[in-house]
């Protein structure tokens, strides 16, 4: 099995850290850039927060800026979520500098030389970064391979009542990745929400031993207050469930769709529309990622944190 040349986009972010370390634990991939965005917490959080999390995985995988702010909304953070440093207050060791230039930018550079239908790009915050790629240089859509979001809801979402997080941050941009032409999968609020972290799996983290990484993990988890919107039974996995679509797709039962976003000012902002029966004749193909096998995802998860240095 070759691994997939892989780009990730994110906005660390305690769900971040967990599906950065994922991607990097897991043969599959191969991550070759990670970019960060404002999102959970602003820019200034998580660039150094990438850094972070990748050096702490033993990885030397450059680290590039990208944008603090969503194309045209204000920037809104989740700070009350993550704790004001994006990490449940743990202090990582701190990551080499990030290279010079600008996200977008450099996910072009390696778009440019990639091979037609070859590189995977994951996003896993707003996703101003990605549209900027696809709105300066809509042709490279034909180097993707597939484009995985952590975006978007089918039914309520988290932000509003009607609009996920990362959707509702920058509607624009993410109205720009899904019509950009490249595979689109879409891990949703409505999947995110099975693959709850509780006290059980910390445990298990825990009694499988590992490295620093692990560690971090474990405080990660420990740190994050359980949702409402779970009942109170755990935490969402929300980006972990894009990497493991990526490297295990055999967990997921997915459905392809048609799907928008409501870039409107209203109650609708940031509502992802998915049209499953293809019947309104608006929208772009995706596959929405609909059923994920939890107990699957974790023994998937939890050995690949603790094989981490
Ligand atoms: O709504 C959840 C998403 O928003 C996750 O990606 C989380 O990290 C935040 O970015
Ligand atoms: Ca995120």
């Amino acid at each position: 099995m070759t691994p997939r040349p892989t780009i990730i986009d994110c906005d660390p972010g305690t769900d971040d850290a967990i599906a950065l370390w994922l991607a990097l634990a897991s043969p599959e991939l191969d991550v070759q850039l990670v970019t960060a965005v404002g999102g959970n917490v602003g820019l200034a959080h998580t660039l150094p927060n990438a850094a972070a999390i990748v050096a702490l995985a033993g990885k030397r995988i450059p680290v590039v800026a990208g944008a603090d702010r969503p194309l045209l909304g204000r920037f809104i953070d989740a700070a009350h979520v993550h704790g004001d440093n994006g990490l449940g207050g743990l202090i990582l060791p701190s990551g080499p500098p990030p290279q010079a230039g600008l996200a977008s930018d450099a996910i072009r550079a390696r778009l440019r030389e990639a091979a037609p239908r070859s590189v995977t790009l994951i996003g896993l915050g707003p996703a101003t970064n990605l549209g900027l790629v696809f709105a300066t240089e809509p042709e490279l859509a034909d180097r993707v391979a597939e484009i995985v979001l952590m975006t978007g809801a089918v039914g309520e979402g988290n932000a509003t009542p009607a609009a996920e997080f990362n959707a509702w941050n920058d509607p624009e941009a993410l109205a720009i990745v899904l019509a950009c032409g490249a595979p689109v999968a879409l891990a949703t609020l409505d999947v995110t929400n099975q693959a709850l972290c509780t006290p059980d799996h910390i445990a298990q983290l825990r009694a499988a031993g590992g490295g620093a990484t692990a560690d971090a993990a474990a405080r990660i988890w420990q740190a994050v207050k359980f949702s409402r919107r779970s009942g109170g039974l755990g935490h969402e996995q929300h980006d972990a469930c894009a990497v493991a679509w990526a490297v295990a797709p055999h967990l997921f039962r997915h459905a392809t769709v048609l799907a928008e976003v409501d870039c409107g000012p209203g109650i609708g902002r940031g509502r992802t529309a998915v049209d499953r029966w293809h019947r309104s004749g608006r929208g772009s193909p995706a596959t929405l990622l609909e059923t994920v096998d939890a107990a699957g995802f974790f023994a998937l998860l939890i050995p690949r944190l603790a094989a981490l240095p």
